[in-house]
């Protein structure tokens, strides 16, 4: 199998990580592999890359197209949110830099056996990790009305979440994706520039995957484990992910975080990093036509400092 996708911003995470011969770096949510194979090129000859996902089908592509690196590169089937724990347990020196590019991949996307996608009929599975119990389908056909209305109106920002899981309920069993897709199609109107089940079907891969609070978990470790010095990078395609990292790095960036109008810091905080990308980089309209896919990336880069409340 060869890279059907070229990687998202990919030219700008090279730039961003800078990598050096005799660098480590961790790409978290390796896909394909594309990014990696940048990063292994940037770093020769010494260079080496721990690469981690939780999609044993990404790792066995990603293994091929990284197989011309030899031994530089190791690849682990493990969700980023252990990502402190492997690094201790692999006895890994601190990586130079750390990539997180968030979400699913072109691969997972255009498998419709994986159940991603509105447009290709697939069974409601969704699951990046398919040793996880719990499908989409379990959600979409076991939860009550409320809960259904909570995920697509928390994880898909869907204005119609009341009537979207109602019409879920009416129709009962929905076991394919372009069951669901129909049923959303036939209580939605079709005057928006999105197809109208795209939210949904977001909000139910979040949940699935409980991403949010897997980024959530992933930033403060990967923070810990990076060299003074060394930059995280990560991309992220919607908003709810976008401001959990804009959030952290912010906070992260700080000195002290005690609300302004108090006149003597109480909270000790010290900033960890410095927030290299206060405006987001976004990809560049060539980029997007050539994959409308990254028309939503948005990269954040953080630098790790020296010492704590120390800027470089
Ligand atoms: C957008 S793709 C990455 C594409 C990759 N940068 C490339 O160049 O091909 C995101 C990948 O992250 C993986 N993923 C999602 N959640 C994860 C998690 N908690 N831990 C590890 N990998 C995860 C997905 O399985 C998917 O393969």
């Amino acid at each position: 199998m060869t890279l059907a996708h070229e990687p998202v911003l990919y030219q700008q995470i090279i730039t961003a990580l800078h990598p050096r011969s005799g660098g480590l770096y961790v790409d978290g949510t390796l896909g394909a592999g594309g990014h990696a194979r940048g990063i292994l090129e940037a770093c020769a000859p010494a260079g080496s890359l721990i690469g981690l996902d939780v999609d044993p089908q990404a790792l066995a592509i990603a293994r091929e197209t990284l197989a011309p690196y030899g031994n530089r590169f190791r690849l682990i089937q493990a969700s980023y949110t252990k990502l402190g724990q492997i690094l201790h347990e692999i006895t890994s020196p601190p990586p130079d830099g750390i990539l997180l590019d968030l979400g699913a991949s072109s691969m997972q996307f255009d498998t419709p056996e994986r159940g991603f996608s509105f447009r290709d009929d697939g069974p409601l599975d969704m699951r990046f990790d398919p040793s996880i119990a719990r499908t989409a389908s379990d959600i979409v056909n076991t939860f009550p009305e409320k809960d259904l209305v909570d995920i697509l109106y928390r994880f898909g920002e869907e204005r119609n979440a009341r009537r979207i899981a109602r019409a879920i309920i009416r129709n009962r069993p929905v076991y394919r994706t372009r069951q669901l897709a129909s049923v959303i199609e036939s209580v939605s109107s079709r005057h928006e520039a999105q197809h109208p089940a795209a939210r949904t079907f977001q909000a139910l891969r979040i949940a699935v995957n409980d991403e949010l609070e897997a980024i959530t978990r992933v930033l403060p470790q990967a923070v810990d484990a990076i060299q003074a010095g060394g930059r995280l990078a990560v991309i992220s395609f919607h908003s709810l992910e976008d401001r959990i990292v804009k959030e952290f790095i912010r906070r992260e960036s700080r000195d002290c975080l005690c609300p302004p109008r108090q006149p003597a810091c109480t909270c000790g905080h010290q900033a960890t990093v410095a927030d290299l990308s206060r405006r987001p980089i976004t990809p560049a309209p060539e980029e997007i036509q050539r994959n409308p896919r990254a028309r939503s990336a948005k990269l954040r880069i953080a630098e790790k400092l020296v010492q704590p409340g120390t800027m470089i």
